[in-house]
C-alpha cells in the first residue's frame, strides 16, 4: 500500500484479534514513529509495547488506578477496567516525555508524541493491521504514570490498540470543504 492510500483509507477498528505486528513489522512501525516532526530534536517520546501477559499487568495497573480514583467502584467496574488491555493482542503506550525547554513549550512536545502515535497508526494500517487510539482517565492519572515509570510532568498521549480485524471497516465519504479555506486576505 502506498503512503497516500494508507493515509486516506486508515480507519479505526475496535474489534481486534491476532495476529499483532510481528518483530519485523513492529520495527518498521517504530521507525515510522520516530520520523515524527520534533522541534529541536528533543525526541519527546517513549513507547511501551504490551503483549501477552504484559497486557494483564497493564490491566492490573488500570484497575488499581480506578480503585484509587473511585473508592466506590464496583467489582463489575473494576473487572471491566482490568479487562481493557485484553481487547487487542498488542498495545503501545505512547508517552510524551516533557522537559523544560526555552524554545519548545510542552504543547509542542505533546504534539510531537501525538504525531508519532499517528505514524504508528498509519504504518500499522499500511502493513495490513488494524487498530484504535484510546485514552480515557488512565492517561491523566499520576498513579498510572508512576506505574509506567513516567514522571508527573509526562503525558500519556494514548494507548494504541493494534491487531487484525476480520471486518473491513466501511469508509464513509469524508468531506474536506467545511474545514479548508483558501485564504484570499
Ligand atoms: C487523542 C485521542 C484519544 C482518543 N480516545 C478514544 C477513546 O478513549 N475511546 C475511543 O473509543 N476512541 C477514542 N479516540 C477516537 C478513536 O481513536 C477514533 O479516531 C474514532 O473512533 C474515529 O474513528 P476513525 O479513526 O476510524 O475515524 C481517540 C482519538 C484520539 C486522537
Amino acid at each position: 500500500m502506498d503512503a497516500i492510500e494508507a493515509l486516506v483509507t486508515r480507519k479505526s477498528s475496535a474489534m481486534l484479534t491476532t495476529p499483532a505486528p510481528g518483530k519485523d513489522d513492529l520495527k518498521l512501525i517504530m521507525q515510522a514513529a520516530v520520523r515524527a516532526p520534533d522541534h529541536c530534536r528533543l525526541r519527546p517520546w517513549r513507547f511501551i509495547v504490551f503483549e501477552g501477559a504484559a497486557r494483564e499487568r497493564l490491566g492490573h495497573i488500570f484497575e488499581e488506578a480506578l480503585k484509587a480514583r473511585d473508592p466506590d467502584a464496583t467489582e463489575a467496574m473494576l473487572q471491566k477496567e482490568r479487562g481493557k488491555p485484553m481487547r487487542a493482542p498488542m498495545i503501545i503506550a505512547v508517552i510524551a516525555r516533557i522537559e523544560e525547554h526555552p524554545k519548545v513549550p510542552e504543547v509542542e512536545q505533546i504534539l510531537s508524541a501525538g504525531a508519532a502515535a499517528q505514524n504508528i497508526m498509519v504504518a500499522a494500517h499500511a502493513l495490513g493491521y488494524a487498530g484504535i487510539w484510546r485514552t480515557g482517565k488512565t492517561c491523566f492519572d499520576p498513579q498510572v504514570n508512576a506505574a509506567l515509570g513516567a514522571s508527573d510532568a509526562d503525558q500519556i498521549v494514548g494507548f494504541l490498540y493494534l491487531g487484525t480485524t476480520e471486518r473491513t471497516p466501511v469508509l464513509l465519504e469524508e468531506p474536506i470543504d467545511p474545514y479548508v479555506e483558501i485564504w484570499e486576505g
